[in-house]
């Protein structure tokens, strides 16, 4: 399963992308406007810092207007996923970006139909939100089931990117269920690598090494 890290935040990228951590960056609006800095030059910057697919979202709700915003952005680099929103607008855009080979993030997926409808209009990525699927008392994880099942039936080439991350059982629940990406905040990427055990083990480890005397070197 790939990882992408969900912020616009260029130092916590540039953390995680040095400890070989990140195959992507996702960002959205909130995102931007939570970096406080200006919309082509942070997604620049952040797509000179990964190799792999940065999405960057297109704020137009009308098709033209999508596909003009969606010019800029693709242009700023060669891995840039243009994001589009799940609408009628959103899909048709897609359609037509990528026939013309540029990679397109549809996001605010919150159902199963709405995921068929992006792999039919070919996305790239799918993006179904869990953590707020969750927020309103349905299983996201549920969703992500009967997206993989679908898309598999059809052998769709749309990938399930896991979106609205909020924990690591998130991570290891979209993992077991065969989604492509998930896309976390730098803060759940680093609890993945957490375990109280490791941390005693290790100091026990250490305490021992002590003990010897001995220097390696
Ligand atoms: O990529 C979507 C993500 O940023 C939304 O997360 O926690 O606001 O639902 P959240």
């Amino acid at each position: 399963m790939k990882f992408f890290v969900d912020t616009a935040d260029t130092a916590d990228i540039r953390e995680l992308a040095d400890a070989g951590l990140v195959d992507g960056v996702t960002t959205n609006p909130s995102l931007i406007h939570k970096a406080g800095r200006d919309f082509l030059e942070v997604v620049k910057e952040i797509a000179g810092i990964v190799s792999g697919p940065v999405s960057a979202e297109v704020v137009a709700t009308d098709h033209d207007e999508m596909m003009r915003e969606a010019e800029i952005v693709r242009k700023i680099a060669d891995n840039i996923a243009v994001k589009v929103p799940l609408t009628i607008d959103g899909l048709k855009t897609c359609r037509k970006l990528t026939d013309d080979g540029t990679m397109v993030n549809v996001t605010l997926c919150f159902s199963a139909n709405q995921a068929l409808l992006a792999a039919k209009a070919g996305a790239t990525f799918v993006s179904p939100f869990v953590g707020r699927h969750d927020d309103v008392g349905y299983p996201g994880m549920e969703l992500i089931a009967d997206i993989r099942q679908i898309y598999d039936n059809y052998q769709f080439d749309t990938e399930i990117l896991v979106a609205s991350v909020r924990n690591p059982i998130h991570v290891h629940e979209a993992a077991k269920l065969g989604a492509d990406v998930m896309t976390a905040p730098p803060s759940v990427i680093r609890q993945l690598v957490r375990h109280p055990l490791t941390d005693n083990g290790l100091t026990a480890f250490l305490a021992d090494w002590e003990k010897t005397g001995q220097k390696i070197g």
